[in-house]
């Protein structure tokens, strides 16, 4: 089981270019962060990411994404307003409002290689349940980093994240995970958001993982709305954050970050 994981590592030029990679996603994502405000059209959250990846010339690697002949990813940014999940889309002509939760998720690649970052925001007033899966979320994605040392399984990571949703009263989604990343958006190893500890594969310094805390108000089942829109089955909200993490002989090195 570790040992594919060996042929994973990157190596210290690649790590080199993540770093950069991941810097400027971090910064496009504050931007993106910036112009959330009620009222905002969701699009222009789209127009404007587009305009910054080729203002970097880093590409959207979202945008015509297509495994298993699904239909080509629509846009550069996954966007989910309250109950809608992962890998939602932003559509033309609809507009934030005061009391939305909002997850912008998204991946670029920068000379060949990924970076995948996201987070969740309140939009103007939103009420204290709300304000709290925000939080619990961004929680739950800092307890999981922190597990993510060469002691550690993977296992651990995941029930660090599901422990701390849990202890608050939340949940986390069973049927998407966060995964490896490098010259693909996708590769091993899968890192789920729920877990026991001390199971599963061990990290190894050089490793650079996604971890994403899939976080829910309610319970994890999510429907299909297309092929690529999804929402909470109970219609209760969604927020999530992720960050590109590099696996070290000492901390996690957080590479999607300022
Ligand atoms: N963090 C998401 C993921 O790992 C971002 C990509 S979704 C895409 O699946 F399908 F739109 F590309
Ligand atoms: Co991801």
């Amino acid at each position: 089981m570790t040992q594919n994981l060996y042929k994973l590592v990157k190596t210290p030029e690649q790590i080199k270019i993540m770093r950069e990679g991941g810097k400027i996603l971090a910064g496009m994502l504050s931007e993106i962060e910036g112009m959330i405000k009620p009222g905002v059209a969701i699009y222009d959250l789209e127009d404007k990411f587009i305009q910054m990846c080729t203002a970097n010339k880093v590409r959207p690697s979202c945008k015509g994404y297509a495994p298993y002949f699904l239909t080509p990813f629509p846009t550069g940014l996954c966007v989910s307003v309250n109950s809608q999940c992962v890998h939602s889309y932003p559509r033309k002509g609809t507009f934030l409002k005061s009391g939305d939760i909002i997850t912008v998720d998204t991946v670029i690649e920068h000379k060949g290689l990924m970076v995948d970052s996201s987070f969740a925001k309140a939009v103007g007033d939103v009420d204290l349940n709300g304000m709290s899966l925000i939080d619990t979320s961004r929680q739950a994605l800092v307890a999981a980093i922190n597990m993510a040392v060469p002691s550690s399984r993977i296992g651990d990571v995941s029930n660090a994240m599901y422990k701390t949703a849990k202890s608050k009263g939340f949940d986390v989604l069973r049927d998407y995970a966060g995964h490896g990343i490098g010259k693909t958006m996708h590769e091993n190893p899968e890192i789920p958001c729920i877990g026991k500890a001390n199971d599963g594969p061990e990290l190894i310094p050089g490793l650079t993982i996604c971890i994403e805390a899939l976080t829910c108000e309610g319970k994890p089942q999510v429907d299909n709305v297309d092929e690529w829109e999804t929402k909470m089955h109970d219609g209760k909200r969604f927020a999530q954050f992720e960050h590109t993490v590099l696996i070290t002989e000492n901390e996690p090195e957080i590479l999607t970050t300022l």
